[in-house]
């Protein structure tokens, strides 16, 4: 198939890139490049065949020609990011999708591979049960506001031509090329490796769902290859059968594999009204091949490896190359990128 990944310039975006093109599809990228040379790691970027720069605002039906399937992945994509200017995110997220939808079945595409989130659940009023794909929404921020909101204009696009697919990611972690630490798992371990404490700004009592990134890659590839009669209009919450954890169980997975690290708790409430278990049970049983692989301590073994063989200090992790938001503020402030999140060499750079 040939296949259009937005956000291929992200954190999830270059995994993708890679399984994708390890199963034989052909991949074009299209992506603004907010974060074009945040790069952790060059060795990990397998480059799309072919790249569109572009805003998703842009769009055009140039850019769906001769598409079989879009894996959409370009957003603001966590809650700070999606709080710096609410009406921002949803212009992005949401509209931009949406419009973008629709040129994309004129265009014959027949898939569209949607990067949903478990924070649509957001603060979870009755945790007795772990939450299926049937139960209510709670967004708690902008950012899962405009998932929401995306997830039904999508389904109300869907025909029998046309399919969208919405993956309910967990919280990610893992190495990427454009790797990031403002990612609960990801963070604590740049922590334990950087100062030897790993800090908790919380009680350590919510919940928080996980999976790894090639774990969503895995995914992604399996939405966009099933049988339409599989997955069509259908929501899946994605990750493992073991991957709801609470805080403090994730810090003391980090603590056991960096030695001499100990756990910090702060008991701050750091603003963070998030606390959820979700149930994996469908996409495990219903998305034909997905069979994600990555337990929370092959990926903090990962994380270790990867820190201790590279010379990250902490200032490096805090740093705009490893936190989106900073990215975006330096942007602004060097006038690259103007308030309403345009950059200003799109113009020129777009084909
Ligand atoms: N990382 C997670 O924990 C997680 C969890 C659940 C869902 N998701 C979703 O998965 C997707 C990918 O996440 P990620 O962590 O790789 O995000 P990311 O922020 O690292 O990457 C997003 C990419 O989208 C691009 N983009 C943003 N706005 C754009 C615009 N207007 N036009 C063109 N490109 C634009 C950015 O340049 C960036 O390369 C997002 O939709 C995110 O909401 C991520």
């Amino acid at each position: 198939m040939h296949i259009l990944v937005t956000g291929h310039l992200g954190y999830i975006g270059p995994v993708a890139v890679r399984i994708l093109k390890q199963a034989g599809h052909r991949v074009t990228g299209l992506d603004i490049g907010y974060f074009r040379d945040c790069v952790a790691d060059g060795t990990g970027l397998v480059p799309p065949d072919r790249e569109i720069v572009r805003d998703m605002r842009d769009v055009g039906p140039r850019d769906l020609e001769g598409v079989d399937a879009v894996v959409h992945l370009a957003a603001l994509s966590n809650d700070p990011m999606g709080e710096l200017d609410p009406a921002l995110t949803h212009s992005i997220n949401t509209q931009a999708t949406l419009r973008m939808a629709a040129l994309a079945r004129e265009a014959g595409v027949v898939r569209l591979v949607f990067a949903s989130s478990c924070s649509i659940y957001g603060a979870a009023e009755d945790q007795t049960e772990p939450l299926t794909e049937e139960a209510p929404f709670n967004p708690v921020s902008a950012y899962a506001v405009s998932k929401v909101a995306t997830e039904q204009g999508l389904r109300d696009l869907a025909t029998d031509g046309f399919s969208p697919v919405f993956l309910r990611n967990a919280t990610a972690f893992g190495v990427s090329g454009r790797l990031r630490f403002d990612l609960v798992l990801n963070n604590l371990a740049a922590w334990a490796h950087t100062t030897g404490s790993i800090k908790v700004l919380s009680d350590g009592t919510p919940w928080r769902p996980l999976v790894h990134i090639e774990d969503i890659a895995a995914a992604i590839l399996a939405a966009a290859e099933a049988p339409a009669s599989s997955v069509h209009a259908q929501a899946f919450n994605i990750g493992r059968a073991d991957a709801n954890h609470q805080v403090r169980d994730i810090a003391e997975a980090v603590g056991r594999c960096f030695a001499g690290a100990r756990v910090d708790i702060t008991g701050e409430t750091a603003g963070d009204p998030r606390s959820y278990r979700v149930d994996f049970s469908k996409a495990l049983t219903r998305l034909p091949g997905f069979t994600p692989g990555w337990t929370l301590e092959r990926g903090c073994a990962e994380l270790h490896d990867w820190l201790k063989a590279g010379r990250l200090d902490e200032r490096d992790f805090q740093s705009r190359t490893f936190i989106r938001l900073k990215q975006l503020r330096h942007l602004m402030e060097i006038g690259k990128m103007d308030g309403a999140l345009r950059l200003r060499q799109t113009a020129e750079a777009g084909i």
